[in-house]
């Protein structure tokens, strides 16, 4: 259990010496995105291969700052002792061989991570999302509380239980809401938030503004909305899909 009970009191705590030390313009929390192939795949069809049936990294996002040095170009081969992980665990669920999400990544928010010293090379930032990801292991921990994907909906506070326990701080489950049925919410995709020196740390559900400066609020409003997520309602079943079946598939 959560020894610390009012969110503002723990945030204040956690966040102290981070406010202290960091400048204005740096940021204050990385949030590592994972997302689920088949529901990713089902927004984006037919160009994906949603033939991926456990959590992938999305991204590693600092809360402040998008594209902050656009001359910064990715570079793969910085990256070659990566690579095969990065493809396992960090695929482009849309073009496997190419590496234009990773880049994408970097551009918008690597730049930006790059600006503390932990995470300024390429190399340092995603060594440090892989080795996040492999240390959180968000898909075995679901698996391992009965989190699995089914044709059975779920509450969405279980999902939400299943982490909070484990982990002990708040993540951000987003969803994706189809038009055609408000009666149920495809989980999509699962945020965990990490303070500057790498600590977990509850994510906020609503983004705050003082913290970003109006350019960055409207890129990340139009970077939600881009991406059909939105923060899962609680009151609405959640459906976790499978795989396609491998019959449709080849197709
Ligand atoms: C998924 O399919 C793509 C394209 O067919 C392939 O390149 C990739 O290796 C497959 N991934 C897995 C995990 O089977
Ligand atoms: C941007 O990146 C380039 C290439 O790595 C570097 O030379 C330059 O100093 C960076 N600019 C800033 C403002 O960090
Ligand atoms: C990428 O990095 C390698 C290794 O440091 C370097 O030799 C190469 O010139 C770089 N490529 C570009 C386009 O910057």
């Amino acid at each position: 259990m959560k020894l610390c009970i009012p969110p503002l009191l723990c945030l204040a705590v956690a966040f102290s010496s981070a406010f202290v030390i960091s400048p204005p313009h740096m940021w204050t929390k990385l949030i590592l995105t994972h997302h689920w192939p088949s529901t990713f795949c089902s927004m984006e069809k037919p160009a994906c291969h949603p033939n991926i049936s456990y959590w992938t990294l999305h991204g590693l996002w600092p809360d402040k700052g998008i594209v902050c040095n656009s001359s910064w170009h990715f570079n793969s081969s910085l990256l070659e002792d990566l690579l095969p992980d990065m493809k396992k665990s960090w695929p482009n669920l849309l073009s496997p061989s190419s590496a234009s999400f990773w880049k994408y990544e970097w551009h918008k928010h690597g730049t930006c991570a790059a600006k503390a010293a932990s995470l300024n090379t390429q190399h340092k930032y995603f060594s440090k999302a892989l080795e996040l990801y492999h240390k959180l292991d968000l898909d075995s921990i679901l698996k391992k509380f009965d989190i699995v994907p089914s044709a059975t909906y779920y509450k969405l506070s279980q999902i939400e239980g299943v982490i909070e326990n484990f982990y002990n701080v708040k993540p951000k489950i987003q969803c994706v809401h189809p038009s055609k049925n408000p009666d149920v919410q495809i989980l999509g995709q699962i945020e965990i938030c990490l303070d500057p020196d790498f600590t977990l740390m509850d994510c906020e559900k609503h983004l705050t503004t003082e913290k970003m400066s109006k350019g960055d609020w409207k890129n990340l409003i139009v970077d939600d909305k881009a991406s059909g997520f939105s923060v899962c309602d609680l009151n609405v079943p959640v459906y976790y899909p499978p795989l396609p079946s491998t019959h449709e598939r080849t197709n």
